[in-house]
């Protein structure tokens, strides 16, 4: 069993990130092997700004120590973000910030959204980040370009045959990931 937070980012009230939620939360529901923590930031207390880290101690508030225990309790994460202005929205960064030590040696996935770039400019800023917290981050990713034309009205996706695809090859990729670098780090100490 696999713990995986599934962290929704910059999601308006009714709006696209809901759909895309829902639909990705329902495939990795069918997952026997994933347990999921979902953290919708909308509903999540985030710290102010400027905030202290946390490394699960209790120098940081209470918003950075509530985030830092689900990251820590995970073995492996899935972001799924829109595009705001060609990079990701900014309730991610306070919270991917808020966190220090809790994110390193795991995998993360990625679920995009958007305009013309289906969210993939936002994903790749992400790299970036994750990179300097030691997150390992996977190269397929599921993206919706033109994301409010690719949901019907019961909030299905109109092809589902690609995109649930493409969500199983990312999860079973997140899977391999997350077993692995939970066995490495129980083998040995991950050094910073
Ligand atoms: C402030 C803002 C900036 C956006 N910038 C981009 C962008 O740079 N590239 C893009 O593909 N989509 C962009 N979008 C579209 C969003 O990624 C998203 O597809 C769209 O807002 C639909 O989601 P919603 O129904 O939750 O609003 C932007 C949306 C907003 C609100």
């Amino acid at each position: 069993m696999l713990d995986i937070v599934v962290i929704i980012a910059g999601a308006r009230e009714g709006g696209s990130g809901a759909m895309v939620s829902r639909w990705f939360l329902g495939q990795a529901r069918r997952r026997a092997d994933l347990r999921l923590d979902v953290m919708d930031l909308v509903r999540t207390p985030l710290p102010p700004i400027p905030s202290a880290r946390s490394d699960g101690g209790t120098g940081a508030g209470v918003e950075a120590r509530g985030l830092a225990a689900r990251i820590g309790a995970a073995d492996g994460f899935v972001v799924i973000t829109p595009e705001h202005n060609h990079g990701y929205p900014a309730d991610l960064k306070l919270a991917i910030d808020a966190v220090r030590h809790e994110w390193a040696a795991k995998p993360a996935a990625f679920v995009s959204y958007g305009g013309r770039s289906g969210g993939l400019r936002a994903v790749e800023q992400l790299r970036l980040v994750f990179a300097e917290l030691h997150v390992v981050s996977l190269r397929d990713t599921v993206g919706f370009h033109l994301v409010a034309e690719r949901f019907d009205e019961a909030g299905e996706p109109v092809e589902p045959d690609g995109v649930n695809g493409a969500a199983k090859l990312m999860l079973d990729q997140l899977i391999w990931w997350g077993i692995t670098l939970r066995e490495g780090r129980a083998a040995r100490p991950y050094t910073r």
